[in-house]
């Protein structure tokens, strides 16, 4: 019997591409795991109403570690429009079955890690004041909480009366009292304590562990008072258990904007569901974006690893496939991490390195490249060709073992 069972979910599109790629990756370290697959996704949502079905859910209860895809979500009325023609006006309504899953598993601690990897074109560069340029080296990760927020699904279109009424007790709401029903949507921002001091707690635990100097709360307590305030006081009492890390704070609006002057100066950096999702996209855009940015999500029992990208469709028919694969593989390191597989992760990290630093194989985004067909003709490798590449050199990896090219991680 294998060690390890992994729940594979592939979902939609390009996420059928790359998660293959992750998994022999995988065996080529000699990972010892059964994999079982579970669907998830727009198919699910059209066939059966539920992007994210019981049996997928009974799976990852019984096995507690997941790998995903992609899924493909549409807005409300596209979804409506494609359901099944016998599933519609039985009372379906379409939520993403990824926030699904994370609020359903409590899996609320997202993790995002975007760190250069020296040798990637897509690393940003900065413009000296002589005129040369310069490259800082960024090693963020960023904790988002994964389960509340604005991503909480407590929201309205024409919210029901006894609502209106319930907010119509704020004094703040006197200018929208008037408006119809149908003209007010309502999204709410739900913020507790112990799931504010959870994540600030991880965040400040990573930091020791992984010797990060700072931890940055990202947060807009000067407006959203209540939520970013209370986001921002438990970043503070935890921060009193940790003498040794300074405890930043910035505002997301201006984060976005300091992040090109001073990428280098930030470590670890924590922010509430919305927050976190922006800020972690707006540094992962600094170290190759898209094709480059994995994640997390744990809850205390069950952890599925993810690229941060979507589905990608319109790449998702091309044969052979051209999307960059390094994302999800990146992921399946980050699984290996948390199962204590530490050395065959730092083996595909130290591999995928190698692969990024020689520079002879990259995929279309690392050139530049428009996506689509003519990619591959113009001297871009396909997903396969830079897993391949990355599995010569695992190959050879007790030579590279560990030549330091990106930090350890583990
Ligand atoms: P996307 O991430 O699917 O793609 C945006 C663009 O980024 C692509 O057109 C491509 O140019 C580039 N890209 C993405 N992944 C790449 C890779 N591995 N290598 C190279 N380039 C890559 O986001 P988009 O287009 O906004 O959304 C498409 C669908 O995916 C939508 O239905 C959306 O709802 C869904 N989505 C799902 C996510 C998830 O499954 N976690 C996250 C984001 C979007
Ligand atoms: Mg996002």
């Amino acid at each position: 019997m294998a060690k390890y069972t992994v729940v594979t979910m592939p979902g939609d599109g390009i996420g059928n591409q790359v998660l293959p790629q992750a998994l022999r990756v995988l065996e080529a370290v000699g990972f010892d795991a059964e994999y079982i697959h579970a669907n998830i996704g727009w198919d699910c949502w059209c066939r059966e109403g539920n992007a994210l079905p019981q049996r997928t859910i009974d799976l990852l209860a019984k096995h507690r570690l997941g790998l995903f895809g992609a899924i493909t979500s549409k807005p409300k009325k596209q979804a409506e429009a494609e359901l099944g023609p016998e599933l519609r006006g039985k009372g379906y309504s379409y939520f993403s079955p990824i926030v699904t899953m994370r609020q359903k598993f409590n899996l609320d601690t997202c993790i995002r890690p975007c760190i250069s990897f020296p040798g990637n074109p897509l690393n940003f560069v900065r413009k000296n004041r002589d005129g040369g340029f310069e490259e800082p080296f960024v090693n963020v990760v960023v904790f988002r909480q994964n389960t509340e927020g604005l991503y909480a699904g407590v929201e309205w279109s024409n919210p029901p009366e006894k609502v209106r009424a319930a907010l119509a007790t704020h004094p703040k709401f006197k200018p929208f009292a008037g408006v119809a029903g149908t003209d007010l949507a309502v999204s709410v921002r739900i913020i507790t304590r112990p799931a504010a001091r959870k994540i600030c707690k991880a965040a400040f635990e990573w930091a020791d562990k992984h010797g990060y100097k700072s931890v940055t709360i990202c947060e807009k307590p000067n407006v959203l008072r209540e939520t970013s305030g209370m986001m921002e006081d438990e970043a503070r009492a935890v921060s009193k258990g940790y003498p040794g890390i300074a405890l930043w704070s910035t505002n997301i609006d201006a984060q976005t904007m300091w992040l090109t002057k001073n990428p280098e100066d930030y470590g670890v950096v924590v922010a509430s569901n919305l927050f976190g999702d922006v800020i972690s996209d707006a540094f992962a855009g600094l170290i190759g974006g898209l094709g480059f940015a994995a994640s997390a999500n744990i809850g205390d029992e069950v952890a599925v690893f993810e690229p941060t990208h979507g589905s990608a469709p319109k790449y998702a028919e091309l044969d052979p496939p051209i999307v960059n694969p390094i994302a999800m593989l990146l992921s399946a390191v980050m699984m290996l991490e948390h199962i204590g597989e530490i050395e065959k992760g730092r083996l595909i990290r130290n591999a995928i390195a190698a692969v990024v630093k020689e520079g002879k194989v990259r995929t279309y985004d690392m050139m530049r490249l428009p996506g689509g067909p003519k990619a591959l003709a113009a001297g871009a490798a396909s997903t396969i060709e830079m897993t391949d590449a990355i599995l010569a050199k695992l190959e050879l990896a007790p030579q590279l073992a560990l030549a330091g090219t990106q930090r350890e991680f583990a």
